[in-house]
């Protein structure tokens, strides 16, 4: 009989499969992708914040990872760690979870716990994932298997901050799916908080990341106003954030990226208006962070128009293309628009980034430069998306002829967003 098994061996799914381990759990994980499953056996990790090292020691401890269900059988615990994105037409894509729950359901047993992690609108433990379990198992959530959402709240990259010194929101079907959730997280995370239930948890998720989101539009709202009004929007923010109370700070950039932020916010839309209600202000902060891409491109065309050049066949220099700083992953990022913007108008794109060896955008390589700082003074423009803890952006600046700091993160040279 084994503790725990994971489906969804990604981001969320493995480091938590990592910590169970560690913590003398015995755990099997479940991807549909063979290629994930084949590179863990082989001892590969294919996620930022696991090393080879970590999965091969996963591996030593009995850590089992299979390409198809049957490993699901006999599992005391099993957490859903599926992606939720959207549908084409920004509604969300629940696709992966209710295949995962189907996949799970003939496995299920008298006792078996199972929680939802994947992010997702308010209903859909008990409204979506709770019917597929019960109808091909025969058995009742609450009564003969406990049920449970908990939201994955997993920072890439950060040190400071991982599964086991942040708190575990837990909220179950019913006061006994609550406690069995409990019980499972006490073992693997410090904290762990119970919500009221299913629904106050997954709100909570959405809640955290809303709040990142709404937050940073009202800062990249403020960086086009401020750029109007010939303020410079990062010393406000340093002079706001020596107040030591009642303000956060949030940092303007070139767009919101990776498959949370953006994303997230998008699940409590349609589900406010599916409940026949408007969530405006979110609605409004999704617009304004998904208008930034333009800005950025507009802004790169008055920095080169102030030298009398134009964006067409300028050589244009991308710099750090991933979604957020020293780490890997491209999702969502806002790179991506900022190239085909700058396509469009015929521009000549390179990028550098030091976690990125091929950077795609519509099916074409986007050129990448090894030496930034001699690419940074052989381009037209120097455009600085993410600041890399590996750059020396004093550097990069000297030896641009023309810079655009979409981050605040240079002292001085280089034109603001
Ligand atoms: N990555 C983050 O920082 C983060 C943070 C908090 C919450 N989340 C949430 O966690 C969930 C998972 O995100 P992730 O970043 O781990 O995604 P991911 O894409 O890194 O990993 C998901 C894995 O699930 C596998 N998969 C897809 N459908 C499957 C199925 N039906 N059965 C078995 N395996 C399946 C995929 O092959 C993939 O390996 C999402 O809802 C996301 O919003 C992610």
């Amino acid at each position: 009989m084994r503790d725990l098994a994971v489906i969804g061996l990604g981001y969320t799914g493995l480091p938590l499969a990592r910590e169970a381990t560690r913590a003398g759990l015995c755990v099997a994980g479940y991807d549909v992708n063979a290629r994930v499953v084949a590179g863990l056996e082989a001892g590969r990790s294919h996620v930022d914040d696991v090393t080879d090292a970590d999965v091969r020691a996963m591996c030593a401890a009995g850590f089992t990872a299979a390409a198809e269900p049957s490993v699901l059988a006999s599992a005391h615990t099993v957490v859903i760690c599926v992606p939720t994105p959207l549908h084409a037409d920004g509604t969300p894509d629940l696709g992966p979870v209710r295949r995962a729950a189907t996949a799970l359901a003939p496995h299920i047993d008298v006792g078996t716990l199972v929680v939802l992690e994947s992010t997702t609108y308010p209903g859909t433990t008990e409204e979506v994932v709770r019917p597929i379990l019960e109808r091909a198992s025969g058995i009742v959530a609450g009564a003969d298997f406990h049920l449970a959402f908990s939201p994955e709240r997993i920072d890439p990259g950060n040190k400071d901050f991982g599964l086991r010194n942040t708190p575990k929101v837990v909220g179950g079907l019913t006061p006994g799916c609550a406690q069995a959730a409990a019980a499972f997280y006490g073992k693997i995370c410090g904290s762990v908080v119970m919500a009221k239930g299913t629904r106050e948890a997954e709100m909570a998720k959405l809640l955290e990341n809303t709040y990142r989101n709404v937050n940073i539009a009202l800062v990249n709202e403020l960086a086009v106003v401020a750029h109007d009004l010939g303020v410079d929007l990062w010393d406000a923010i340093a002079c706001a954030a020596t107040k030591p109370f009642g303000f956060q700070t949030f940092r303007p950039g070139p767009g919101v990226g990776g498959h949370c932020i953006p994303v997230d916010p998008d699940y409590l839309v349609h589900r406010a208006r599916a409940a026949g209600g408007r969530a405006r202000l979110v609605e409004l902060a999704q617009d304004i962070n998904r208008s930034m891409p333009e800005y950025v491109v507009r802004r790169a065309a008055d920095v080169l128009g102030g030298a009398g050049r134009s964006l067409r066949g300028a050589v244009i220099l991308l710099v750090g293309v991933t979604y957020k700083e020293n780490v890997s992953d491209l999702r969502e990022t806002p790179a991506r628009p900022i190239v085909r913007l700058l396509r469009d108008v015929s521009a000549d794109v390179v990028y550098h980034d030091p976690y990125v060896a091929r950077f795609v955008v519509d099916g074409e390589p986007v050129a990448r430069v090894a030496d930034i700082v001699r690419a940074a003074a052989a381009s037209d423009l120097t455009v600085l998306l993410q600041p890399h803890a590996a750059y020396d952006m004093d550097a990069i600046v000297a030896a641009a002829p023309r810079t655009l700091d979409t981050r605040g993160c240079t002292r001085s040279g280089a034109a603001l967003l």
